[in-house]
C-alpha cells in the first residue's frame, strides 16, 4: 500500500533492513570487489556456502589416467549435479560444450611443467596466463603448491603471479595443496601448507582431508575444498567427504573417487547431497546404492 511518499509497502523495497555489505558467504573474501564476489558466488553456492568441483585436469602431469580415458564421453553425464568444472585448457576447449557450462562456474588448471616420469614433481610452470584465463570465461584459476619440495619457492612464485594477475581481473586463485612424495599427510603438515597458500593471497585452497581436519579448517582464513586422492571405496570416501564437511571443508574438488567410481552418476549425486543438503554418510551410501541399481 502506497504511503505518503507514494512509496509502496515498506517490505517490498526492504525499508529497515539493512543491505547485506558484511559476511560475504565465502570465508575471508568480503573485502573483494563485486567481481570477484560474483564469480565466487558461482563457486560457493550462497545457500549453503559449499562447493562440488569436479576435478578431471588430471591428465595435465598423468596423461590418460583410469576413468578420464575420454573426457568427452565421462565428464558431460554428470554435469547436472556439479557446481565447477575444474579442468585444463586443453581439456575443456577439446571435449567439453561450452554451452554445458552454462550456470557452473569454471575452475582452470593454470599450472603445468611435471608428469608421473618425474621424480619430483614440484618444477611446474604457469602455462596459461590471464588472457587465456578471461578467454576461457574462467571463474576459478588454479595452481599447484609443493610445500617442502625441492621448488617450493617457484611454485610459491607461480602461486603469487596468479594471485596478481587475477586479483587485477577479480578473477579468485585457488592454491592446491601438492603433498610431496616425502610429505605426511598429517594436520600439521596441511595447516602449515594451507596457510602458506592462503597468506600468499589466495582466496581457495584445495588439500585433503586427515585426522584433525577441524584445526587445518579453522587456522586457514579463506575456504578449503579437499581432493578426494586415490580412489577408495565409496563408503569409505563419502565418509571422508562428510567428515571433512563436518570438520569445516567448504566442499570438495574431487575427481578420482566420482570418475572412477563404478558408478560415477551415484556417487556424484551422493556427494552433493551430502556437500548441500547435509546428510550423513550412512544416508549418502545407501543414496548411492539405491541409485546405482536403477
Ligand atoms: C591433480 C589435482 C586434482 O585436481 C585433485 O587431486 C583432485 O582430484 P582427486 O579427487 O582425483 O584427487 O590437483 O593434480
Amino acid at each position: 500500500m502506497a504511503d505518503k511518499d507514494g512509496i509502496k509497502d515498506a517490505k517490498e523495497f526492504g525499508i529497515g533492513i539493512p543491505q547485506v555489505t558484511e559476511g560475504f558467504h565465502v570465508k575471508g573474501c568480503n573485502h573483494y570487489g563485486w567481481g570477484m564476489k560474483s564469480r565466487l558466488s558461482k563457486i560457493f553456492n550462497p545457500k549453503s556456502g559449499k562447493s562440488l568441483m569436479l576435478a578431471f585436469d588430471h591428465g595435465y602431469f598423468l596423461g590418460p589416467t583410469s576413468g578420464l580415458e575420454r573426457l568427452d564421453l565421462k565428464i558431460p553425464s554428470l554435469v547436472d549435479y556439479i557446481d565447477c568444472f575444474m579442468g585444463t585448457r586443453g581439456g575443456m576447449t577439446t571435449c567439453i560444450d561450452p554451452a554445458i557450462t552454462a550456470n557452473k562456474a569454471i575452475a582452470l588448471r593454470v599450472s603445468s611443467g611435471s608428469s608421473i616420469l618425474d621424480d619430483d614433481l614440484s618444477n611446474e610452470i604457469v602455462s596459461v596466463d590471464i588472457a587465456e584465463a578471461i578467454r576461457m570465461n574462467a571463474d576459478l584459476m588454479a595452481t599447484q603448491v609443493y610445500i617442502g619440495a625441492p621448488y617450493q619457492t617457484k611454485s610459491i612464485d607461480n602461486l603469487s603471479k596468479v594471485i596478481c594477475a587475477g586479483n587485477t581481473y577479480g578473477i579468485p586463485t585457488m592454491g592446491v595443496v601438492a603433498v610431496g612424495k616425502e610429505m605426511e599427510r598429517n594436520a600439521k603438515y596441511f595447516r602449515l601448507a594451507t596457510r602458506i597458500i592462503a597468506e600468499v593471497g589466495a582466496q581457495v585452497v584445495k588439500s585433503y582431508y586427515c585426522d584433525d581436519f577441524d584445526s587445518v579448517a579453522a587456522s586457514c582464513p579463506v575456504p578449503i575444498v579437499i581432493a578426494g586422492g586415490k580412489k577408495i571405496p565409496e563408503k569409505d570416501a563419502l565418509e571422508m567427504c562428510y567428515n571433512a564437511i563436518l570438520m569445516g571443508a567448504a566442499g570438495v574438488d574431487m575427481g578420482r573417487n566420482i570418475f572412477q567410481s563404478e558408478d560415477p552418476l551415484a556417487m556424484v549425486q551422493a556427494v552433493r547431497a551430502i556437500v548441500h543438503d547435509g546428510i550423513d554418510s550412512k544416508e549418502a551410501f545407501d543414496m548411492f546404492n539405491e541409485l546405482k541399481t536403477k
